[in-house]
Parts: C-alpha cells; sequence; structure tokens
C-alpha cells in the first residue's frame, strides 16, 4: 500500500515540475562538462565547482532579494545574451546610482592563472570577489555604511526566504548562512559559465599546434592570428604577452596598458587597471559586441583597442613593460588598417554559441521573481517511507499521513525551525494545510512505544 502512495507522491512532483522550479533530486549536471585538453590553466582548487554548490550559486547569481529594494541581481549587470556583462557604459545599481567602472564579462572565469578579480584586482580570489557586490552601497546596497544595513542582516533577510533554508542544508549539510558559503557558492556557479565552442576551439583541434594556419580559419583570420600571437619584434602585435591563447586569460605580473581615463570623471586618471577577462566572448556569436570595452568602457569598436595598442604616446608610470618602445617611449607597432582589421576578424572567432543560450546558465526564477524549489530526498533512505508516508507531497489544502506505529508525537517545522504543527496522532489522519506559506517542511515523528525518532520533508509549491 505505501509502496503505491509513493508512486502517486513522484507522479505529484513531476506534474509541478514546470518552469521556474529547482529539483533538489535532480541537479544540473555542470561537473559533466567537457574541457579541451589543451585548456591548462585553472583556479578552482581550492573551492571545486560542484553541482550542489552550483544550483545554489545560480539561484544567488538570480536573485534580486539580495538588494536592498528586491530590483537588482548580480544578472542585472552580468547578463547572458552579453555574455554576462552589460551593454551600458557603466551599470545603473539598486537605487539608480551608476557603478564606477564598465562591467566585466564572466566568462571561463575558472581558467585562468590570475586568482585575483575586477579591473584593478581588488579581489584577492573569486570567492572573495562575489560578496563584495553585495556589499557595495550603488550595486546592490548592504553595505553598512551612512545608514544602509550590512551583510548580517541581508543573511537574516535569507532565513525568511522560504528556499534559502532548504538549499543551504542541501549543501552545506545545516541551515545556516553565512558569508563564506554564500561565497563558495556563487563562484561555483560562475565557473561552470564556459565558452569552449568557438571557431577557434574547432580549428585548434584540427591543426598540429597554435601557430600553424588552421584549416578552417579564412586567410584574414590565419593572419590576425599570427599578429595576436608574434611580439613585435617579430611583425607581430604582441597581444599574446598579456592576453594568452589558448585561454586568453591575462598574465597576472603585467601592470597597464595605457587605457587610464575614469569611466565617469574625464579629468581623472586610473592607472590601477591590471586585469582584463578573458579576451572570448567580446563579441556575440553574430560578431557585434557584447558592450564596449576597457575598465572604463571608452573603446566602442575592436578596431579603436587595436589602434590604441598601434600607437601609444603618453607613458604613465605603471604603463607595461611590453608596451613601450625605445628609450622609454610608448610602443609603436607601426600595422596597417588591414593589419588591424586581421585582428578584429580574428577575435571574431573567439566566441562560442552556448554560453549565449545554455539553459543551465540562465534565470531560474519566474517572471514574478518566484521559485519553487524541490527538496532533496536523499539520504533519508528507506526506513522513513516504512514508517510513515505522506501524501499528496508536494501538497496544497491538507496533507494526509500514514504511519507504521499505532501512535506517535508529530511535529512540523518551517526551515527557520520553528514548529508549526504538533500532535499526538494515531495510524492514519490528515493535517489541514491552507493556510501555510509555500515552502519546505520538516516532519518529525517520535514513535511513542519505541522513541525512534523519523523525519521528512513535505513541500507546499
Ligand atoms: C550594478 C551592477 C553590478 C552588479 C549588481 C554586480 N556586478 Fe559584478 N561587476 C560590475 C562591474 C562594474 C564590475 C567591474 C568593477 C571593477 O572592476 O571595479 C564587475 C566585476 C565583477 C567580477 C570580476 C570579473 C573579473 O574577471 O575580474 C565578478 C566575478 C562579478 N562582477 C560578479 C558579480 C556577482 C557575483 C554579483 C552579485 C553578487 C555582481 N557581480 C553584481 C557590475 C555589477
Ligand atoms: C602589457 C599587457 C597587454 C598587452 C600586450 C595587450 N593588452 Fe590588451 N589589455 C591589457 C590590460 C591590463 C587590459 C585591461 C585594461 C583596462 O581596461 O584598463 C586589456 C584590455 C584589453 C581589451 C578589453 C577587454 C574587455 O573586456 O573590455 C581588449 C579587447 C584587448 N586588451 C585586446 C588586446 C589586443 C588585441 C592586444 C594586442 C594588439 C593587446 N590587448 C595587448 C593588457 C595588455
Amino acid at each position: 500500500m505505501i509502496k503505491k502512495w509513493t508512486s502517486i507522491g513522484l507522479l505529484a512532483v513531476l506534474v509541478i515540475c514546470v518552469a521556474a522550479t529547482i529539483d533538489l533530486n535532480n541537479l544540473v549536471d555542470y561537473e559533466a562538462q567537457a574541457v579541451p585538453n589543451y585548456i591548462q590553466r585553472d583556479n578552482s582548487a581550492a573551492n571545486f565547482p560542484s553541482n550542489e554548490k552550483s544550483v545554489l550559486g545560480r539561484i544567488l547569481f538570480y536573485d534580486k532579494k539580495l538588494s536592498l529594494n528586491n530590483t537588482i541581481a548580480c544578472a542585472s549587470c552580468h547578463q547572458q545574451q552579453f555574455a554576462f556583462s552589460d551593454t551600458a557604459h557603466t551599470s545603473v545599481g539598486f537605487d539608480g546610482g551608476l557603478t564606477d567602472r564598465h562591467s566585466m564579462r564572466l566568462v571561463n572565469a575558472r581558467f585562468g592563472q590570475n586568482e585575483r578579480f575586477f579591473w584593478d584586482e581588488r579581489a584577492a580570489t573569486l570567492e572573495d570577489q562575489t560578496t563584495e557586490p553585495i556589499q557595495n552601497a550603488v550595486e546592490m546596497g548592504f553595505s553598512g555604511q551612512n545608514g544602509q544595513p550590512d551583510l548580517d542582516s541581508l543573511i537574516r533577510k535569507m532565513y525568511t526566504i522560504s528556499y534559502y533554508p532548504t538549499l543551504f542544508e542541501f549543501v552545506y549539510g545545516d541551515t545556516i548562512i553565512t558569508e563564506q558559503r554564500i561565497q563558495t557558492a556563487i563562484s561555483s556557479f560562475i565557473r561552470n559559465l564556459h565558452s569552449f565552442d568557438s571557431k577557434f576551439d574547432v580549428g585548434l583541434a584540427q591543426a598540429p599546434n597554435l601557430n600553424a594556419p588552421f584549416p578552417n580559419y579564412t586567410a584574414d583570420e590565419n593572419a590576425g592570428k599570427n599578429l595576436f600571437l608574434q611580439p613585435p619584434g617579430q611583425g607581430g602585435a604582441g597581444c599574446q604577452a598579456c592576453h594568452r591563447a589558448p585561454e586568453f586569460d591575462i598574465d597576472p605580473n603585467i601592470q597597464n596598458n595605457g587605457v587610464i581615463a575614469v569611466a565617469n570623471d574625464p579629468n581623472a586618471v586610473d592607472l590601477t587597471n591590471f586585469r582584463a577577462p578573458t579576451l572570448r566572448d567580446c563579441f556575440n556569436p553574430q560578431g557585434i559586441l557584447n558592450g564596449p570595452l576597457m575598465h572604463n568602457g571608452n573603446f566602442q569598436t575592436m578596431l579603436g583597442v587595436i589602434q590604441h595598442y598601434n600607437s601609444i604616446e603618453d607613458v604613465n608610470p605603471q604603463l607595461d613593460q611590453h608596451l613601450k618602445g625605445p628609450n622609454n617611449t610608448g610602443q609603436n607597432l607601426g600595422l596597417t588598417n588591414a593589419q588591424m582589421l586581421q585582428i578584429v576578424a580574428f577575435l571574431k572567432t573567439l566566441s562560442g554559441n552556448q554560453m549565449y543560450t545554455n539553459p543551465d546558465y540562465s534565470n531560474p526564477f519566474d517572471a514574478n521573481g518566484n521559485i519553487v524549489v524541490i527538496p532533496s530526498t536523499a539520504g533519508l533512505g528507506e526506513v522513513w517511507l516504512n514508517q510513515m508516508n505522506f501524501y499528496p507531497n508536494p501538497f496544497v489544502n491538507q496533507i494526509t499521513f500514514e504511519l507504521a506505529t499505532h501512535q506517535a508525537q508529530l511535529d512540523v517545522f518551517d526551515l527557520a525551525g520553528k514548529r508549526i504543527h504538533s500532535a499526538l496522532v494515531g495510524k492514519k489522519g490528515t493535517i489541514a494545510t491552507a493556510t501555510w506559506k509555500s515552502g519546505a517542511y520538516l516532519v518529525r515523528i517520535q514513535d511513542t512505544k519505541t522513541k525512534m525518532v523519523y523525519q521528512t520533508k513535505i513541500i507546499k509549491p
């Protein structure tokens, strides 16, 4: 009998598995994503981006409730359609203020040597980076300064959001929410945003090595590749010294590239920007830029960027050595316009498709910002099924239970740990649940005779 009811329960779960539902029994398999063998650089050693952490990280990344007035998520400024960046020159924060710099693409963040993040590398790790926007007074508003609440206040808010205790318990073994747990989860999701399906990847797999002409490239694309890879002394443009193929990650030991104007203050200079995201996916698959380029967003075209490198006139004290010519002048590459366009053509081959279309990277919330998280039944084992059954589960106005024992103490807790129902019960009965909020609940029964305790989760969508 009990077996039959279990399958009815499963059926109900399947029926509500529409959009905006995350089923913790059926996780996205981010870990199965293939990484080409020529990709060697990886900064995930201290925080393996598991499927469990990533399912939580994805929800955090897209959740507007992480901003002070519930209007802005990470994804507001890091949009999938633009390779997780923003087309705005600088981005708009929760209260209408503008960010100091241009937003950065979050592409292959895992596959780089540089452990530090942000244009100026002020975050020591990706983990440290992920809670900075939440605590930024302009971006998400939990700064703890000038009357804004702090991160602890956000954490208290998260305990009241039905799905977070369920998710944190699933990932970390208990419902406790900490900054560090938020960080490891969000950075896991970001590290799972992969882009390895570009024309460049197809070509590299077909060619004997990086320097050989790629059979799938046009003549211009191959010429642009050579210019990118070769140093200026050998007729190249020297880009590879800092943006290193095949990852196209930034060398962690370089200084600035001569782009020193400040985004929202034309009279100020900023010499501190030593990092760029990978040069993959600067363009979308249609060949359109995913927003302006550089920390100040002042470059509207890729040709403009190459023209900057072609002739660097202003030598600032932090200009990187690679960009200097003889006698401490700025480099003058002497590229022709045709050569500069060849480099642009090559950079367009670094974009894939799946970055923009992969549903596992997309917003898990519905249009109203709602989501249903179906708790995991793993770890509960067969025991409880033999001892008790609840149906239907998920439930709406009432739930029926059947116990293997003749008498037990039955308690129901919400995921903040508050007891919302308590009764001494017999073998079978129903609980009225019409007034319960939607969310997951923990049911605990204690057999009066044996004193054994059994528990399970039930869910109201
Ligand atoms: C209001 C817009 C905005 C919001 C919201 C926002 N970001 Fe950003 N993000 C930016 C800007 C602008 C930068 C570059 C800032 C800088 O370097 O000073 C950036 C940089 C980053 C970087 C660095 C990438 C690199 O390669 O160094 C990461 C990672 C990142 N954001 C993740 C997040 C996460 C996670 C959230 C949510 C918790 C978030 N962002 C929320 C605008 C935003
Ligand atoms: C000395 C190291 C160095 C060299 C050489 C170099 N770059 Fe850069 N590049 C950087 C740094 C640092 C940044 C980020 C600087 C900023 O925004 O202020 C950057 C930014 C960029 C960006 C903007 C990326 C974005 O997400 O907005 C592009 C595109 C780019 N470089 C292309 C090139 C090309 C093409 C070459 C060769 C012609 C080249 N770079 C040579 C260091 C270098």
